[in-house]
């Protein structure tokens, strides 16, 4: 399909985004859609999906926590609030003023469905788009299919409803296709069904899903595709789906990694955050973490055991070996960080050699501060480093140097001692 179809295509359609809920089976005061999967929260990721169509409009239905939750929105997202988290028939419902004047298909997706696929979407809006029903349901067959809500099917195995897990019988809860939540609606039909349903079930909530019964129930047309993965439709609901969502990401973003160049020893064992940017022929060793917003380049070598946080720039050929944190802080071409050390909003140049055990203090009690060690400069073992405060070029540090804050060393010179003080002949330390 040519992207100028896709586009028009995309037009007629309006997203709806739920991520209102509280997440009472998280059991946590961080709202469930900003829990992280692989250091980003999981609503981010379904807000890229949407990004990646051209739609009209998408409308984001926030309650709990929402200013928490607005930080991460884009500008250009519609933002609606649910009042009393009464079910996702009632948060649905809401979007309905800010979409007045629009026409045609409503995609609604949920706020803890990271793992989805854009090809999914598109699979599910050019199928309702060519058969024009009431609505299309993504589904899945699955194995485990408890506590999603069960896909029921007529003689003629048309769907005919969706049943809550906590409303099904003992047949309906032996069924195996579950309906993933993802569902394409005709925004007409969507709320002239919304208008009708109850809160007369188990958990005294407005459902959407009873949109699809009672669409069906109404004569209505109710299409669906199937996917296989069930994983890619996995909704988090507690610690352990979290746990298992950030699994199968973290594949993901390992097996690409691979894919475009980059040695991992142990994919297994390495925990590498969505977005983070690795050179060819760079190699991560096995107990890496590497959280949000870093920046590896080409032929580097990080860990085993490094904790690289945001912020983290490492130049190519760069070696960060075992037990090392780094945040905030560049580290310049051909710099080695080779053993045990923490560098905090720290400026490393190149060529530099950072001694086993050297640590900045970057913090007073108050407030972070800079430190600078420029090209070639050679930090003594056990070294700290109280910032603010720079080691010039070529200069050297003793073994168990304390560089007190604003005592600068000067470059090609050489300090040793507590406090760090200026050897009369340079050299050695
Ligand atoms: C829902 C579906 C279920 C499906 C499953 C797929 C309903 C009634 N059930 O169940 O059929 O199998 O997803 O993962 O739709 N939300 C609000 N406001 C509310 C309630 C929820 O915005 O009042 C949002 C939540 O933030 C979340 C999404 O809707 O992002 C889904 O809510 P959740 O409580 O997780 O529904 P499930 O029980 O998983
Ligand atoms: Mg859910």
């Amino acid at each position: 399909m040519r992207p100028s179809q896709n586009y028009n295509m995309d037009k007629n359609t309006a997203v709806i985004i739920l991520a209102a809920g509280k997440g009472e089976r998280m059991k946590s005061a961080i709202p469930k859609v900003l829990h992280p999967v692989c250091s980003r929260p999981m609503l981010g990721y379904v807000l890229d999906l949407v990004k990646g169509f051209r739609v009209s409009k998408t409308v984001a239905v926030l309650g709990h926590k929402h200013e928490e939750v607005k930080n991460i929105l884009p500008p250009g997202i519609k933002i609606v609030l649910q009042k009393g988290l009464r079910g996702t028939g009632d948060a649905v419902r809401q979007a309905e003023k800010a979409l007045k004047g629009f026409r045609g298909t409503v995609l609604v997706l949920y706020g803890d469905t990271p793992l989805l696929k854009s090809e999914t979407i598109r699979q599910l809006l050019t199928h309702h788009r060519q058969s024009k029903p009431a609505a299309t349901v993504l589904t899945v067959t699955t194995d485990e299919p408890s506590g999603y809500g069960r896909i029921i099917r007529d003689k003629y195995s048309s769907i005919s409803g969706i049943v809550e897990d906590k409303d099904a019988d003992d047949y309906e809860k032996s069924i195996n296709e579950i309906n993933t939540g993802i569902i394409c609606f005709d925004k007409e039909a969507l709320f002239g069904a919304l208008r009708k349903i109850r809160p007369n079930n188990a958990k005294k909530e407005y459902y959407l899903t009873d949109v699809i019964t009672l669409l069906y129930k109404e004569g209505r047309i109710i299409e669906y595709i199937s996917i296989k993965d069930v994983h890619e439709v996995l909704g988090i609901n507690s610690r352990k789906d979290l746990a298992l969502a950030n699994g199968i990401m973290q594949k993901r973003i390992n097996d690409r990694l691979m894919q475009q160049g980059v040695s991992i020893v142990d994919p297994d064992s390495a925990f590498i955050g969505f977005g983070t940017k690795v050179g060819v022929d760079s190699t991560i060793y096995p107990f890496t973490v590497i959280e949000r917003d870093v920046k590896i380049g080409r032929f580097c070598s990080v860990g085993p055991f490094a904790h690289l946080r945001e912020g983290t720039r490492l130049e190519d050929n760069t070696v960060v070996g075992n037990f090392i944190e780094i945040v905030r802080s560049r580290i310049g071409k051909r710099t080695l960080v080779k053993h045990f050390s923490y560098i905090g909003d720290t400026l490393i140049g190149k060529d530099a050699n950072i001694g086993a055990g050297t640590v900045t203090a970057n913090f007073n009690g108050l407030k972070k501060n800079i430190t600078v060690i420029k090209d070639r400069a050679f930090i003594g073992s056990d070294t700290v480093l109280v910032a603010p405060v720079e080691v010039g070029r070529g200069a050297k540090t003793g073994a168990g140097s304390v560089v007190t804050s604003r005592h600068n060393v000067a470059d090609n010179t050489v300090v040793a001692g507590v406090p760090a003080r200026r050897l009369k002949t340079d050299g050695c330390a």
